[in-house]
């Protein structure tokens, strides 16, 4: 059965794209059939993945279906990336489509869900990225989803959008349906980690706050703040390809075997 994992936050910057890109490489890399949507005006993932994404016009994109009457069905959206897996590009324009879905009087967190219906069964995983915030583009990404991933960086405010995040999906399980949901710790030294020389300070204070705040959702696997992970990016790389044998690289594995293709 193909697995649906959603990276959200509403919290900008927090490695959202970032983890989406670099775990659902690994994945296609275990010889799974993997598809990225990409539901983000940064496009991160369509660059990194497609190259000149942002060549492509609106109705190349997502934006295409995101939307009451669709112009073109998700099956024709897909593209082939040359690192093993196929990707729904996003498109700079997306404020449009949020407008759009807005719009529409019923089922206008659904639309996404309806499309991968369409083209689900030739998937193992769907990893869909979202923007930094809960509008109905999260929704849409929230619904399909079995699991969802919510990276948060270390400090107060990226703790609050999380809780919040965490409170968004709650509210809509009623009607949806449980989620899975992991909170990710992102850029942290682990020497701030239970156990580290920094663990008294206010950081390594922090990270035992996450553990009470979050509990049973808080995966225990922490991605450090890596210079590679920027660097492979800038490179048109995933972190494994760039560096494979570096700690990042090894996390993100570690990530990936935990909370992806285990549990
Ligand atoms: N573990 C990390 N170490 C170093 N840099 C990181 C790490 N994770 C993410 N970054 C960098 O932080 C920036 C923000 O990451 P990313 O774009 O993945 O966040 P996002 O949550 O998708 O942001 P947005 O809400 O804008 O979509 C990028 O420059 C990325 O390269
Ligand atoms: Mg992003």
């Amino acid at each position: 059965m193909t697995k649906i994992l959603a990276f959200t936050n509403n919290k900008g910057g927090t490695g959202k794209s970032t983890l989406c890109c670099n775990s659902a490489h690994l994945v296609a890399r275990t010889g799974a059939r993997v598809l990225i949507i990409d539901m983000t005006s940064q496009t991160t993932c369509s660059t990194l993945f497609l190259g000149q994404a942002n060549t492509l016009t609106e109705a190349d994109t997502v934006l295409a279906f995101l939307k009451k009457k669709p112009d073109r069905h998700i099956e024709e959206l897909i593209y082939e990336s040359e690192k093993g897996l196929d990707v729904v590009p996003s498109h700079v324009s997306m404020a449009e489509a949020v407008s759009q879905l807005s719009a529409m009087q019923m089922g206008k967190e659904g639309v996404l869900r309806r499309e991968l219906e369409r083209v689900k069964h030739l998937y193992d995983f769907i990893f869909i990225d979202s923007p930094g915030d809960l509008n109905e583009l999260t929704a849409n990404a929230l619904i399909p989803a079995d699991r969802v991933f919510i990276p948060t960086r270390l400090n107060r405010t990226d703790f609050q959008c999380t809780e919040t995040t965490i409170r968004f999906i709650r509210e809509a399980e009623e009607f949806i349906g449980t989620r899975t949901i992991r909170v990710i710790v992102n850029m942290l030294d682990d020497r701030y980690l239970p156990g580290g020389i920094w663990e008294s300070s206010h950081t390594g204070e922090l990270f035992k706050q996450a553990q009470q705040i979050f509990g049973d959702v808080l995966s225990s696997v922490t991605i450090p703040d890596s210079a590679d992970i920027r660097t492979a990016f800038d490179r048109g790389l995933t972190v494994s390809e760039y560096r494979p044998n570096e700690l990042a690289a090894k996390r993100i594995l570690e990530l990936v075997n935990c909370e992806v293709l285990g549990g």
